[in-house]
């Protein structure tokens, strides 16, 4: 068969390939990483590439002969964010690393095993992206003969976090005595090459969800008698992010009614009444992550972050500045609020913008044009509605189950990086979070990183957050004779 290069340009990289061989797999043989959320099934229309001065979709493009391929710049913002940066230690490491892995992007830190303090934060895309934004997709992609392929790219891409962290800090990869790994279950499972199979039909309980400590064994740079330490998952859809997130939040010491919201492309709650503490995970899909939203994006260069109303017309904040090139999460949250403000969409989410300045038709499909090429459609406010129907009922069936009312509750915590951008107002305009609790939000940044970093540093920690993980109560919200009026109900704007 013929084989052909594919150079991919400003990058010094290239792959030769069997003819035939689309342009998203040639990139991802260079380790050159292309946003492909549909996995490359052609229907997402994210996977955009110039070849000869033509934008094409580079799962759709077949290479029949050399070809330079331009990627476009695509800085993601990706969350190493903290309210902290030293922790408690107990000094048994020199160094200490420490990652959070989620299903989107892989946050990694650095940190001096003597004084807690962070020495370098790092960032990337998952590599496994590229075989779909969504879990279930890459799950399927490891049970069709690729788990092992899956597994290593994450820890190649943790590799050269820890190289390029060790680096900006001038430090020596061999110091490194403890590693710490945060992440949902399905990505820890693929990690550890555990059969993910479990994790897609009901009841959806993961092999394990326990803690786990054992030698590196050469699997990331770092000192010879390193040690793995793998942070408890608590059910299929509540992994060891959400256990980070209860240790760096303290739940165990909380004593007053306390929500945590980590929101991404599942919605993990838990809500703790001071004696107990009860977990649920909500299926938001991809919408709060910018997928199947038709000009959504994730929270990158160009994105659309934040949207208000004015005198004369919308007014956005984009990302890195610039020209807008889509509506990231929270760009997606504004919208909608501004737009239930400015009466563009009734309370059931049916858009009305007949006759406004805003309505525009876009391949037969009515739509509300924000700026330049991004616009927001009837199926986009859809999207939405689910995705904060799905989390809002989860909301209430916690608090329902734990014999709470909303008001009852004390203080919000919102975790991730949707959770950090997001505007509390939108969130509560739009009825994500229940309207009386506005003034209780607080941004927690990455508390699943945080929550690593403090099991890295310190075994004592990693033992609380065990206690945590094994005390916490899951409520399985689908299974609640409620959830479904309750998802309805909450649907609404
Ligand atoms: S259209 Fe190419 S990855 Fe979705």
């Amino acid at each position: 068969m013929q084989r052909y290069t594919v150079s991919f340009k400003d990058t010094g990289r290239s792959a030769v390939v069997d003819e035939g061989t689309t342009v998203l797999a040639a990139a991802a043989a260079a380790g050159i990483e292309i946003y492909s959320p549909c996995g490359g099934k052609g229907s997402c229309g994210k996977c955009l590439v110039n070849i000869a001065g033509e934008e094409t979709r580079a799962c759709r493009f077949h290479v029949h002969s050399d070809i330079e391929v331009s990627v476009p710049e695509h800085r993601d913002v990706f969350l190493t964010d903290s309210q902290r940066s030293v922790f408690k230690t107990d000094k048994s490491s020199r160094l200490a690393a420490a990652f959070d892995i989620g299903t989107t992007s892989i946050a990694g830190y650095l940190m001096n095993g003597q004084t807690g303090a962070t020495l370098a934060a790092a960032s990337a895309l998952n590599p496994q992206s590229s075989h779909g934004a969504d879990l279930i997709t890459r799950i399927q992609y490891a049970l069709d003969g690729h788990l092992d392929d899956l597994s290593s790219s994450v820890w190649n891409c943790m590799s050269d976090l820890i190289l390029r962290m060790t680096s900006d800090s001038s430090k020596d990869t061999s110091e490194i005595d403890t590693v710490a790994v945060a992440g949902n279950t399905a990505m820890i499972h693929l990690l550890l090459r555990k059969d993910p199979r479990p994790l897609t039909v009901p009841p959806y309980m993961p092999l394990s969800v326990k803690e786990e400590r054992s030698p590196i064994s050469g699997r990331l740079p770092s000192s010879e008698e390193a040690e793995l330490r793998i942070l408890p998952s608590i059910a299929g859809f509540v992994g060891a992010d959400t256990s980070g997130c209860l240790l760096s939040a303290g739940f165990d010491r909380i004593v007053k009614p306390t929500l945590l919201i980590d929101i991404g492309t599942n919605g993990e709650m838990a809500l703790s009444d001071g004696k107990r503490c009860v977990v649920c995970s909500a299926a938001a899909g991809p919408a709060f992550e910018g997928a199947r939203i038709t000009c959504g994006m994730r929270g990158a260069q160009g994105a659309i972050s934040h949207v208000r109303s004015s005198a004369d017309g919308f007014e956005f904040e984009v990302i890195g500045g610039g020209p807008a090139k889509g509506l990231c999460g929270s760009g997606l949250l504004d919208t909608a609020a501004v737009m239930l403000r400015e009466e563009l969409i009734d309370p059931s989410g049916r858009m009305q913008i007949d006759g406004s300045p805003y309505w525009f038709r876009k391949d037969d499909v009515d739509a509300c044009k924000l700026t330049g090429d991004v616009f927001i459609t009837q199926t986009d406010i859809r999207q939405l509605q689910l995705a904060k129907g799905a989390v809002r009922a989860g909301i209430e069936l916690l608090c329902t189950h734990m014999g709470l009312v909303p008001e009852d509750i004390e203080t919000v915590l919102l975790a991730g990086a949707f959770g950090t951008y997001l505007d509390p107002s939108s969130a509560c305009e739009i009825g994500l979070i229940p309207p009386c609790l506005e003034s209780r939000i607080i941004s927690v940044g990455n508390a699943a990183g945080d929550g690593a970093r403090m099991c890295a540093l310190d075994l004592r920690e990693f033992e609380r957050c065990a206690g945590i993980a094994a005390s916490a109560e899951f409520l399985e919200l689908a299974s609640s004779p409620r959830f479904q009026e309750t998802f309805v109900e909450s649907m609404l704007f």
